[in-house]
């Protein structure tokens, strides 16, 4: 396109190149010659004070105290490892990793280990430990029918009221009622558990480290205590429990319940199926979860497919013109 400008208007472009280094490095040069003797006194006061001890002492006791400070407020420093004075066995040992049948990104969970697993929790659990966030109705559809449930519910008897005489009476549950309580307070808990509080067991899987592997890991764990290993009477040594000494004894042996659908219980088929009822328990929108995210990936990259699409669409005429100049005739200097 340049090569299409008339000669005179180059050579004009030329003589400004040539003409503009010169102009503006005379121009910088008093800008400078002018900004250094108005700063220098102040320039060296700067200085001194960079130099000075007291600067020093202050910027050290700054960065530390921040540091200090930081440190105080979250445990540790951000990119350096952590040493801990605490032993493996004060930690618990780490658990296996299992292969949950549930544990894909496009897997749902196994509702029959969830059937038999309300069934281990309710038989053997249950007398130590609550489930205070599952409602009868929240099993409906997932683990039994409405009319198992229905009836499962009758079984328990809970208190309502009050009556028209202002009294308190007790009636048979429904499906609105949540899963009884083993004890009617804390301090029962702990009366019949050696002061141990057993904990509610709805949310257990998410507020333990290791989720289902270590629950899992806790119940098959027991063992006899290595030698030198000191347990208190009414301990019980699990070397996956912090500290290896735990007050809740092995409670599940092979055969303790009778599975209706005739699988073997187990100890660990007890353990898989009770951990994965805990794991439901503490996510039951799950399935749901899995299937909403499948169905976000599929709109989602079918939408980014249409928008590249329409990116490319409307910008095609304008990636693909061509501009060309035309100059005007130059005439008069023939
Ligand atoms: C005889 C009462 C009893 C029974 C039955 C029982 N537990 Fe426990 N459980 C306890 C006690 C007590 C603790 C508290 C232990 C402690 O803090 O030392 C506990 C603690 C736990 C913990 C928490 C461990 C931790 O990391 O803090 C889990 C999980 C657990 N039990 C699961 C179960 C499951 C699952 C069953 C049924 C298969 C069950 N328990 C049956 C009494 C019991």
């Amino acid at each position: 396109m340049l090569s299409r400008l008339p000669a005179s208007s180059l050579k004009g472009l030329r003589s400004l190149a040539e003409a503009r280094p010169s102009a503006a490095r005379s121009a910088a040069q008093t800008a400078s010659r002018v900004r250094f003797s108005s700063s220098s006194a102040s320039s060296s006061a700067v200085k001194s004070f960079l130099d000075s001890r007291a600067t020093l002492a202050s910027a050290t006791l700054l960065t530390v105290g921040s540091i200090a400070w930081y440190t105080h407020l979250y445990g540790s420093l951000p990119f350096l490892g952590e040493v801990h004075a605490n032993s493996p066995a004060e930690e618990g040992l780490h658990p296996p990793h299992y292969p949950w049948s549930h544990g894909g990104l496009l897997d749902s969970f196994d509702h029959s280990s969830i059937r038999r697993g309300y069934q281990v929790y309710r038989e053997v659990c249950a007398a130590c430990h609550s489930l205070d966030r599952i409602a009868w109705r929240n099993l409906v559809g997932v683990s039994h029918s409405v009319d198992e449930v229905k009836a499962m519910a009758e079984e328990v008897e809970y208190e309502d009221g009050p009556n028209d005489q202002g009294e308190m009476f007790q009636r048979p549950g429904k499906l609105s009622d949540y899963m009884p309580p083993p004890y009617p307070n804390e301090e029962a808990a702990r009366a019949s558990n050696q002061g141990a509080l057993p904990p509610d067991l709805s949310l257990i899987v998410k507020a333990r480290h290791g989720g289902p592997d270590y629950i899992f890991a806790l119940l098959t764990g027991y063992r006899d205590a290595p030698a030198g290993f000191e347990i208190r009477d009414g301990m019980n040594y699990n070397p996956y429990f912090p500290g290896n000494a735990i007050s809740m004894a092995r409670v599940l042996f092979d055969g303790l319940v009778e599975y209706e659908d005739g699988t073997p219980a187990t100890t660990s088929q007890m353990a898989k199926d009770v951990v994965t009822f805990l794991n439901w328990a503490a996510e039951p929108e799950h399935d749901e979860r899995k299937k909403a995210g499948l169905k976000a990936v599929i709109l989602f990259s079918a939408l980014t497919a249409i928008s590249l699409y329409v990116k490319r669409y409307k910008w095609a005429p304008i990636k693909s013109r061509k501009i060309i100049y035309n100059p005007p005739a130059d005439k008069g200097h023939h």
